[in-house]
Formats: structure tokens, sequence, C-alpha cells
């Protein structure tokens, strides 16, 4: 058992959060896609766990965030709650859920929560889907925003480049900040932008912004668990910390498996019957 496990074992919450904000202690999010990571990670205290839709990426190899399904984001996000004992439990809404209008965005968001029994949803953007934010939260489910770089338009975009690093997008982007803790968003992830927008932001807002490679001036960071535990070895933004180097330990691990059997020291004496 992990040695982080955090004394106040009580479940995070969307209030909790906003109480964490208000006494100054930072924000733990990590994203986790099955059963086995998530439980993991929740042991060892961390305080939001994302089901991403990196899972297109990282769990399914797909290029972009695009092509992930409503189905594949809830069988992932039904592993993970299962899983969780203390974490909130945040779900991305997949691309094309909530974009067409907001009857549908709130059909789709019910749906995922009443399947996975997950905490929250994420939607990435501001304004323009700010009438399908209103209609979920209307529903009672709680919203975490997505602002910066958000990999659902990168067909727009055409590059995963730092957002925001002119006037024009980085007023819009405060601008939709507001507009979704206005409408009643609980968080916001703000993604690659300038550091010193992410802090102007983060100080101008009540609710608590989580960033990824927005800087050290918001109130939490969030990491894609396989990038920060060096499983995505070709995949080095400038924001990542690696804490692991678990490429090369399960690479090593394998190795010496493929070598124990082909030598036919696996299985030995004591482990067989
Ligand atoms: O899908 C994801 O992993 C995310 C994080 C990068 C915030 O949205």
């Amino acid at each position: 058992m992990s040695k982080y496990i955090v004394e106040d074992t009580r479940k995070v919450t969307t209030h909790r959060l906003i109480e964490m904000k208000r006494k100054g202690e930072k924000i733990a999010m990590l994203t986790a896609y099955d059963f086995t990571m998530a439980s993991i990670i929740d042991a060892a205290g961390v305080d939001i766990i994302l089901v991403g839709d990196s899972a297109s990426n990282v769990m399914a190899g797909n290029i972009t965030t695009l092509p992930i399904t409503l189905d594949q984001m809830i069988y992932h996000a039904k592993s993970v709650v299962r899983a969780v004992k203390r974490a909130l439990v945040v779900v991305d809404m997949p691309f094309g859920t909530y974009q067409v209008n907001a009857d549908e965005a709130v059909k789709n968001a019910i749906r995922i929560m009443k399947e996975t029994h997950a905490d929250a949803l994420k939607l990435e953007g501001g304004e323009e889907i700010l009438p399908s934010v209103r209609k979920i939260l209307d529903a009672g489910i709680p919203i975490m925003g997505h602002l910066g770089l958000t990999p659902q338009s990168i067909n727009k975009f055409g590059t995963y480049g730092v957002r925001a690093k002119d006037e024009a997008e980085a007023a819009k982007l405060s601008h939709d900040a507001h507009l979704l803790q206005d409408a009643g968003c609980f968080s916001l992830v703000l993604e690659k932008i300038p550091a010193t927008l992410g802090e102007k932001v983060a100080q101008s807002l009540e609710v608590p912004i989580i960033g990824i490679g927005a800087g050290g001036g918001v109130y939490g960071q969030v990491l894609v668990c396989t990038d920060m535990l060096g499983m995505t070895a070709d995949f080095t933004p400038r924001f990542l910390r690696r804490y692991a180097d678990l490429n090369t330990v399960i690479s090593d691990a394998v190795g010496n498996y493929i070598k124990d059997v082909k030598a036919s020291d696996f299985p030995n004496e004591k482990e067989q019957y």
C-alpha cells in the first residue's frame, strides 16, 4: 500500500475544492482511464481524477482526441469510478456530444452521469458552448470548464502550440473564463497558455483554476498519468515533469520475463502446483 495515503479520507466534493482554494491548499489532479491505475492514484491521495478524452491518444492510439465515442468514454469512466474511494471523478464529454445543441448536450451528460456514477463533467470551450453548459448545470450536473489549448479544436488551431499569446485571444480567454464561472462551473482547466495569463485569470476568479502548462500561479495542476509516469517516452512538452520512468521499468521487466521463459528458468519449482 502507498506511503502517500492522505489522512483525510473524506470524499472530495466540488464544495471542498472551493474550500481548499480559500485555504490556499493546492489541488492535485491526474488522469486515469482504467480500474488498476485509478486504484493506485486514488490511494496515493490525488484530489481529482479526470477520465480524460486523452484516452483517445494514450489508450486507443489515435492521433487526436476527436475519435473517442460516448460509449468508449462511459466504459473508461465506469472502470475508474469502481476503483475510486476518495478523489472527485470528472469525465470529459467527448467531441460531438455537446456542440450540436443544448438539448443533445444535456441528454448525453445525463447518460454519462447515470451510467458511470461519476461526480462531474468537463467540457471544452467558452461562449460558443454556453447554452449547453447552462442546460447541463440546470440539470444539477457539476461542470469543470476547459479553455486555452482545447484539443478537441486541434483542426481549427492547426497546432498544439501555446495559446492566447496575443492580446485578442488572451482577452477572449479571460472573458470566457468569467462567463463559465458566472454560469456556475465549479472549476476551470487552463491548458498551455502563458504563465502570466494563467495567474491573472486565476486571481480574477473565485473558482479554482487547474493548469496544465499554465504556470505556477494557478490553484492546481493536472497531468496525464501516462506522461508523468514516463510511459509515453516520445511526448516531451516543456510543461511535463516525469516522476518515474515506467517505460524503462516495463521494458526491462518484459525483457527479463522473455529471457527467463526462453531459458526455462520460469516457472521454477515454487511457482508451480
Ligand atoms: O483529456 C485530458 O487528459 C485533458 C487534460 C489534459 C486536462 O483534458
